[in-house]
């Protein structure tokens, strides 16, 4: 009898990080366009032609409006710090496996490429995780560089997630595994059976 491999409690540690990972993506998103403060700034200034308000105070204006929104980006960083301590206390307890051993067990070209792109995006999120926390709880000029590695990571993190994505849904449309259900409903019954 195969052993299931999607516990509920892992396939729970799975979805709380794809929810907030994808919610912190938005809130990016969102403060980049639609509340990007110098673009809605430049919209107040437009606005309020009449009343005499500088490029400053339309800046303060901006971000007030920004601001409810991006309290969103740390209540999920609270959610995907509290994904990677739950992974942790999985992979104590046996029930998920430890990225870097799941690569270095990886037996071919594709199941080592899909374990490559799983090692990266949890290093990511690790990385994510403890600069996020770091920068929150210390916003210091001094540290800018924290926020730095940060920011850099975004592009490599959404490239990851949409390969890790694309890897699935090909694997969905190409094979009869059903792994997008299995990592919904589980996969306890599938292992009886065999
Ligand atoms: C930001 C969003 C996501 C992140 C960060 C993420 C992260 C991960 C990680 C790290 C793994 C490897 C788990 C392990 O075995 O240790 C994984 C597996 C998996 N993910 Fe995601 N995921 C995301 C979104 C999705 C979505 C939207 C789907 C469904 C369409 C999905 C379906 C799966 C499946 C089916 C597996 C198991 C792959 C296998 O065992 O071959 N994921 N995910
Ligand atoms: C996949 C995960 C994450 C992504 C992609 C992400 C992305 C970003 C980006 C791009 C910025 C810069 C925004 C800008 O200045 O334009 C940022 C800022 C920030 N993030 Fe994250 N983040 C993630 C996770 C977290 C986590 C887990 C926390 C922890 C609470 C966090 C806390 C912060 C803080 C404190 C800032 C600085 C905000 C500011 O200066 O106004 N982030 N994040």
């Amino acid at each position: 009898m195969k052993r299931p491999q999607y516990l509920p409690l892992f396939r729970l540690w799975h979805w709380l990080t794809a929810f907030s990972v994808l919610g912190l993506f938005a809130t990016v998103a969102l403060r980049s366009t639609f509340l990007d403060k110098k673009a809605n700034a430049q919209i107040i200034l437009n606005k309020l032609a009449s009343i005499s308000i500088d490029q400053e105070q339309a800046v303060a204006v901006a971000k007030a409006i920004r601001t409810p929104m991006w309290e969103w980006h740390y209540l999920l960083g609270f959610l995907l710090a509290a994904a990677v301590a739950w992974r942790v206390f999985l992979m104590l307890r046996g029930q998920a496996r430890m990225p870097l051993l799941k690569l270095l067990q990886a037996q071919g070209l594709h199941e080592k490429g899909k374990a490559a792109i799983h090692l990266l995006i949890c290093l990511g999120i690790l990385v994510m995780t403890v600069t996020g926390l770091f920068y929150y709880f210390c916003d210091s000029e001094s540290f800018h560089w924290v926020k730095e590695i940060h920011q850099s990571l975004l592009w490599p993190m959404v490239i990851l997630v949409l390969l890790h994505i694309g890897g699935v849904l090909t694997h969905e449309l190409s094979t009869k595994e059903c792994i997008v259900s299995k990592m919904i409903h589980g996969d306890e019954e599938a292992s009886q059976k065999r």
